[in-house]
C-alpha cells in the first residue's frame, strides 16, 4: 500500500515539523518585548500547534493503524515503536502545556531549555525512523 505509507511519512513530517517549530519559536522571542512582534509570535505558534501539529498527529496515528491492521503485527521493532509514539503523543500534549504556560505568563522556563527540549525531540523522531527503516529485530 504505498500511497498509504506515503500518506503516513507526510503525515508525520508535518507533524514533526509543527513540534519542532513550536518550540524552536518560544525560544526565538523569548526576550522579545515589543506588543505587536509577540502578537504575531503568538498568532503563528498557535496555528503551528492547533491548525499543523494536532491534526497531523491524529492522521499519523490514524494511517500509522490502519497500516497495522492491514500488514499484521508482526517484528520486536513494532511494540518498540509504539512506545517511542506514546513518548512522542506526550510530548505534542508536553509542548502545548509549555505553550499555554508561556503565553499565561508563567515563564518557567528559560532558552537552553527549549533548545535542549527540542533535541530531545529530534531524537526520539529519528529513533522511530531508525526503528522503521531498520526493522532490524
Ligand atoms: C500509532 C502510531 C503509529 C502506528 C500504529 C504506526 C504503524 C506503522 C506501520 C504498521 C508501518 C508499516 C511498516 C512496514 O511494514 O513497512 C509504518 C510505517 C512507517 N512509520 Fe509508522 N506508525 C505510527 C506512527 C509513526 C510515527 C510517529 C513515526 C515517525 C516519527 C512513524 C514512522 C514511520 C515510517 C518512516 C514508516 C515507513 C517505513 C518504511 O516503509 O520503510 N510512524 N508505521
Amino acid at each position: 500500500m504505498p500511497w498509504m505509507v506515503t500518506a503516513h511519512i507526510v503525515f508525520i513530517l508535518m507533524w514533526s515539523a509543527g513540534l519542532l517549530g513550536l518550540i524552536y519559536m518560544l525560544a526565538a522571542h523569548h526576550d522579545e518585548h515589543d506588543p505587536q512582534q509577540t502578537e504575531f509570535y503568538r498568532v503563528i505558534e498557535r496555528r503551528l500547534y492547533f491548525h499543523l501539529a494536532t491534526p497531523a498527529a491524529a492522521l499519523s496515528v490514524l494511517t500509522g493503524l490502519w497500516l497495522l491492521f492491514s500488514r499484521g503485527f508482526e517484528g520486536g521493532w513494532l511494540p518498540v515503536k509504539l512506545v517511542l509514539v506514546s513518548l512522542m503523543v506526550a510530548a505534542h500534549a508536553y509542548s502545548g502545556k509549555l505553550f499555554t504556560h508561556f503565553w499565561q505568563g508563567k515563564r518557567r522556563h528559560g532558552v537552553r531549555f527549549y533548545q535542549f527540549y527540542n533535541l530531545l525531540q529530534t531524537l526520539m523522531i529519528s529513533t522511530i525512523f531508525y526503528l522503521v527503516v531498520a526493522k532490524s529485530f
